[in-house]
């Protein structure tokens, strides 16, 4: 997949790639690429270049998102979502991988779960517990390590949030949970809709 066209996405891209070479270590390299990520947020190209980004999440389970960019060799990925107003999505994680979420506009609250029957991981039933709840606004960047169970509420205006992801949706098994039930559900992610960062 070739490099975005948006100076600073390209900038980022280069950026992550060289932390991938030089940073082994999950957490650290995680933690780098997104205090690489913050200034990209607030960039003046990348809010100007959301105005021609479409809707990708417009009700529940039809979650969507743009994918920017894949890495050949590292496999990373840049994807978006553009969220209507007042949607909450479906209790889920994002799999056995990293990922980092931050908002470029609007507003969301992230509910955050435990899983306490301590059951295998693709199993139900599963008893969820909610443990947190925060806000996130423009430029906040969530930090959602691998298997972590969440979900997101949005706001009362649509919402654009920008995702580095560490390997595509589709890849590899996502959970669905229901916190009535415990069902356990997979899922293969947001469907992948490719889309020019320029
Ligand atoms: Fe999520």
């Amino acid at each position: 997949m070739t490099m975005p066209t948006l100076p600073a996405a390209e900038r980022f891209v280069k950026q992550v790639r060289a932390i991938y070479a030089a940073e082994r270590d999950e957490s650290t390299r995680w933690s780098r690429i997104r205090d690489a990520m913050e200034p990209l947020l607030a960039e003046p190209g990348l809010k100007a270049s959301i105005k021609t980004w479409p809707a990708t999440v417009e009700g529940k389970p039809a979650v969507g998102n743009l994918l920017f960019y894949e890495d050949p060799e590292y496999g990373f990925v840049l994807n978006a979502t553009v969220r209507n107003p007042d949607i909450v999505t479906s209790v889920h994680d994002h799999g056995d991988v990293w990922t980092l979420y931050g908002l470029i506009e609007g507003h969301e609250t992230m509910y955050r779960y435990e899983r306490t029957d301590g059951g295998a991981r693709d199993k139900g039933p599963a008893t969820l517990k909610l443990v947190g709840k925060h806000a996130l606004g423009p430029g906040t960047i969530d930090v959602v390590p691998p298997g972590m169970i969440h979900q997101e509420h949005a706001g009362p205006a649509p919402s654009v949030a920008f995702i580095v992801r560490a390997k595509r949706p589709g890849t590899f098994p996502q959970y669905f949970y229901d916190p009535q039930t415990g069902d356990v559900t997979p899922t293969s992610g947001p469907k992948q809709i490719p889309f020019v960062l320029a």
